[in-house]
């Protein structure tokens, strides 16, 4: 165990020792029941004064971080995962900005991956559905048969028979494209910068929809694009918004005239909304009319509880760019996502591509090919979505016994998240606050709005896909207590 010490702070050598093992353990490199070396070992180590590390260790014993039997050394304690874990977070009250909205993004992240938290925060797919065995075997039949080259690079438009495989796929939806429109991103994250890059510049202006997955609006201010936003009803855009945004841009001056709009018609994040026919046609025709640039992100249309008739808006228009991802219908930890373009923004997106990442990993992509090809995905599809229809029903029922009134949400037909609309009197960063502090994560709606767009009522995002049904009550049984007992105080506070 190497502790750097610097004698020429002020902090004294035994608390620097104190303070790097409680690193070590937030940091994962130490865990419950790991020794530490003798103090005499670490003393001689370290070149100090025995006393030093004796004092270190008196401290981290004062304080339970460790415990240590007569004879047998010391050793990490039980209590330390507790003891040394953040603090709950106290920032109820804090300003909606740019830096707060990424603090709280990273934190929520954490709590995504702390195997003690029930985390209802993220969108992310429950591991143990991952059809581990086809991948497992399609993985190894792309290495045995394309050795080493499964790890050189790749073409940076993308491994061509997994795009011919994904043209294929894409027909199933209605959207007739070839292989050579296809590039190939890690994500749809990638896909959405490379995009937006490619048609806006700093100081340009994107219409986007209220609501929004707060990512890509992160994503907008670090591009230093401006975004004007418009609401959606269930069942698509809202018209007159759309009106509005427009004028809003005119009235910013030529510069200001949108560059694209973002849309999400099948199961959009975050509210679950799914476009009906209608909307889906006056949309393109408005879009067309206004000559805006439509992106189609359709990251969740695979994860679909009922058959889902209408066609994404790139089979209406193949002057749409549309984005695809694997990472909610399957795997996000392939980074496998694409978009549809053609002309010279394809090739500018391919060079694009090649400039920044060279190419997406490639025993990923052959991978992902041979699992399309051997028909595992639709199968795969069937599974977990039947499986994610039970979760979002248990949700709801959930959330019907156990919230208190005022509060609202409608099912959606597919996608990961319920969005909870909050009464008016509810603050959602202090049930998060408080949630959290109890073990549970969710997602306040702060971050899902423009940052000079903020609604009066706030909303909570719930994804209900991650946990088996009785965890999602257990859950919102909490959840329930949580707003029960703020709403208490609240009255008593009135009184
Ligand atoms: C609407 C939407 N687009 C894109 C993404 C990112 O997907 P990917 O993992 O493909 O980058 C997400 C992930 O939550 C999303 O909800």
């Amino acid at each position: 165990m190497l502790i750097p010490l610097n004698p020429l702070l002020s902090t004294p050598l035994y608390l620097q020792i104190v303070e790097h093992v409680c690193l070590l353990v937030r940091g994962g490199q130490l865990n419950v029941g790991d020794r530490l070396p003798s103090t005499r070992a670490l003393a001689d180590q370290l070149s100090v004064h025995r006393s030093t590390v004796i004092n270190a260790y008196d401290e981290l014993r004062a304080r339970g971080l460790i415990d240590s039997a007569q004879g047998s050394g010391s050793y990490i304690s039980a209590n330390l995962r507790e003891l040394t874990r953040n603090p709950a977070p106290q920032r109820d009250q804090y300003p909606i900005d740019d830096q707060n909205i990424e603090r709280l993004t990273s934190e929520l992240w954490q709590a995504n991956h702390d195997k003690s938290i029930i985390s209802l925060a993220l969108g992310t797919p429950p591991e143990d559905l991952f059809p581990m065995q086809a991948i497992e075997r399609c993985r190894n039949l792309v290495i045995r048969r394309d050795g080493g080259h499964a790890y050189g690079y790749e073409m940076p438009q993308g491994y061509l028979p997994l795009r011919v495989e994904i043209a294929r796929d894409l027909a199933r939806h209605g959207i007739l494209c070839d292989a050579d429109e296809i590039i190939i991103t890690s994500g749809v994250q990638e896909a959405l910068t490379l995009t937006s890059r490619a048609l806006a510049s700093p100081n340009d202006v994107a219409l986007v929809q209220q609501p929004h997955f707060f990512s890509d609006l992160a994503n907008f201010r670090h591009l230093r694009l401006r975004g004007v936003g418009f609401g959606l009803n269930e069942h698509g855009p809202n018209r007159l918004d759309l009106e509005y945004a427009l004028t809003l841009c005119r009235e910013g001056g030529s510069g200001s005239y949108p560059r694209f709009i973002v849309v999400s018609p099948d199961y959009q994040n975050p509210i679950g909304v799914c476009w009906d026919a209608q909307n889906r046609l006056a949309f393109l025709h408005w879009a067309a009319d206004h000559e805006i640039r439509v992106i189609e992100d359709a990251t969740y249309r695979d994860v679909a509880y009922e058959p889902q008739p209408n066609p994404p808006l790139r089979a209406l228009d193949a002057e749409v760019l549309y984005l695809g991802s694997y990472s909610k219908s399957l795997m996000p930890g392939l980074r496998i996502g694409y978009v549809l373009a053609r002309g010279s923004l394809r090739e500018q997106l391919i060079s694009m591509k090649r400039i920044t990442t060279t190419s997406s990993e490639s025993l990923g992509q052959r991978t992902l090919a041979a699992f399309l090809a051997a028909g595992a995905y639709a199968e795969h599809l069937e599974r977990v979505n039947a499986i994610y229809a039970l979760r979002r029903n248990a949700l709801h029922e959930a959330l019907q016994r156990y919230l208190p009134a005022g509060c609202s949400w409608w099912l959606p037909n597919g996608g990961y998240y319920v969005w909870l609309n909050l009464p008016p009197t509810m603050d959602a960063m202090r049930i998060y606050t408080q949630a959290l502090a109890r073990g549970l994560a969710i997602f306040p709606s702060a971050p899902f709005y423009l940052l000079d767009n903020q609604p009066h009522t706030q909303a909570l995002r719930l994804c209900f896909v991650r946990y088996p049904e009785d965890v999602l009550t257990y859950a919102v049984r909490m959840l329930g207590q949580i707003m029960n007992s703020l709403n208490n105080q609240r009255q008593f506070k009135n009184t």
